[in-house]
């Protein structure tokens, strides 16, 4: 997209910051998630996912682009852990492939089976991790939902709290003697919304009906997850990864104001507040009213509830909106970057606006039941271009490092951030975008599957190393 993005090669900068401002505790990683990166789609008895389905209807992906390869991950994580262990990342954020563990999506409790093959790939993922003294961070769910659930319909039907519930089981029961940080859900937000309302993602269903029985299901699917977690492995650090993005006014009118303010609601405290007890935020947004009245049987709205070890912010952008009439419900629309003339935009379209990662920082340490944050996701897709060789990327090194000065002041400020997971490590399946967005640290080629470090890369093992 924008041609702005195309900037001319350059060396690697030295880091403005050294590792140790951050503290000789301060968790560094890059994030992942199976789906975009694995491939092996019908390898070795993994079953469909709703993705596999989704991406292969015309017109849903943008590119018209499967991820049957994405980064075959699943044949080359040997040797792409030993750049991940190069460039000095200490952790490894990936997830577990639902389908690829349990292929029918329920186990022998509901009447399905475990797919051994599955959990042996994770066993040797896990184990190659621990060897290069790489910890790893693993997802539970991000998005990759049985196809066979989704046959019985998925996220609106209530029973997918139990089939998520015994995933979780057999998953802490396979690997919580070795891993010992769990994420619960990957941006609840995104999967319920652009998966059952916007029709954007897998399952790409579009109904306004489903959309409160979906949130209340994810909310207290990552709740129960949350009890499973810590019942089965009481030495792990449990948490859950949020899309977050601190909400301007397009205009201080009072209109604009109360737009911002219902967006806030929406982006940022729609499942944080549930899981810290204080229910969802119908002050704000009083459809979800409706939640309490008509989804939830009674006993829910505790069920809600779950003393996470840390929250994961996973934060790119900040949002600028306006209010409208043409949204119902909401009443309020997003003011694009471009509508804005912002000068800095990646390849999404996102605005780079470092500040937020202050901001988002501090609006969530408000709460007083959030003990730590952890930056679960941040990073940019730029054009990237190899040129003899090498990939030269001085606008991703320039984000990665604004960001993180953000962190570090963020930090310096007493604010309980404890680590930043950079998105990504490879460059893979950017979901309905196709393969064309680029965020990785590694540049892959599609068709060969070379790696090649990119200057990014280079610049964290500067960090990280010296
Ligand atoms: C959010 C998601 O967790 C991840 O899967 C996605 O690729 C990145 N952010 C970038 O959009």
């Amino acid at each position: 997209m924008s041609k702005s993005a195309i900037l001319p090669a350059s060396q690697p900068v030295n880091p403005l910051f050294t590792r140790q401002q951050f503290g000789s505790d301060f968790i560094w990683g890059t994030a992942t998630a199976a789906y975009q990166i694995e491939g092996a789609v019908d390898r070795d008895g993994r079953g469909p996912s709703i993705w596999d389905t989704f991406s292969k209807q015309k017109g849903k992906i943008k590119t018209g682009e499967v991820a049957d390869v994405a980064c075959e991950f699943y044949d080359r994580y040997e040797s792409d852990l030993l750049l991940h262990k190069e460039m000095g990342f200490d952790a490894f954020r990936f997830s577990l492939s639902w389908p690829r563990i349990l292929p029918d999506g329920t186990g022998p409790r509901q009447g399905g089976r475990i797919n051994e093959a599955g959990l042996a790939f994770y066993d040797r993922l896990i184990d190659h991790c621990l060897a290069l003294g790489i910890t790893p961070w693993v997802t539970l769910y991000h998005w990759d939902l049985p196809q066979a659930l989704e046959n019985k319909g998925g996220w609106p039907n209530r029973q997918i709290v139990d089939w998520f519930g015994e995933f979780v089981s057999i998953c802490t029961q396979a690997f919580g003697h070795k891993v010992k940080h769990w994420i619960i859900l990957n941006e609840p937000l995104a999967s319920s919304v652009l998966g059952y309302f916007t029709g954007m993602h897998a399952p790409g269903r579009r109904s306004f009906r489903s959309l409160l029985p979906v949130i209340h299901h994810t909310a207290l699917a990552q709740a129960e997850g949350g009890r499973i977690v810590r019942q089965n492995v009481p030495d792990a650090q449990v948490g859950t990864a949020f899309s977050c993005s601190p909400v301007d006014p397009f205009s201080p009118s009072s209109r604009d104001l109360g737009a911002a303010a219902r967006v806030d609601a929406l982006l940022n405290r729609l499942f944080i507040e549930p899981a810290l007890g204080l229910g969802y935020p119908s002050d704000t947004l009083p459809f979800l009213e409706a939640i309490a009245k008509k989804v939830a049987r009674p006993g829910d709205m505790e069920r809600l509830a779950f003393d996470f070890d840390f929250i994961g912010l996973q934060h790119y952008f900040r949002a600028v909106v306006e209010h409208t009439y043409f949204m119902p419900y909401l009443w309020a629309k997003d003011v694009s970057p471009l509508q804005r003339g912002v000068p800095a935009i990646t390849e999404m379209g996102w605005e780079v606006y470092p500040d937020s990662m202050y901001r988002i920082i501090e609006q969530f340490s408000r709460y007083e039941g959030i003990k730590k944050i952890v930056i679960t996701e941040s990073g940019a897709a730029f054009y990237d271009a190899v040129q003899q060789g090498a990939v030269h990327d001085p606008a991703r090194i320039d984000y990665h490092q604004q960001y993180l000065l953000n962190v570090l002041r963020a930090r310096q400020d007493g604010l309980p951030v404890a680590g930043y997971f950079a998105w990504t490590f490879l460059d893979n399946f950017e979901w309905a975008e196709g393969y064309r967005p680029r965020f990785g640290l590694v540049y892959v080629d599609f068709r060969t599957q070379q790696r090649i470090v990119k200057t990014s890369g280079r610049w964290f093992q500067q960090l990280l190393t010296h």
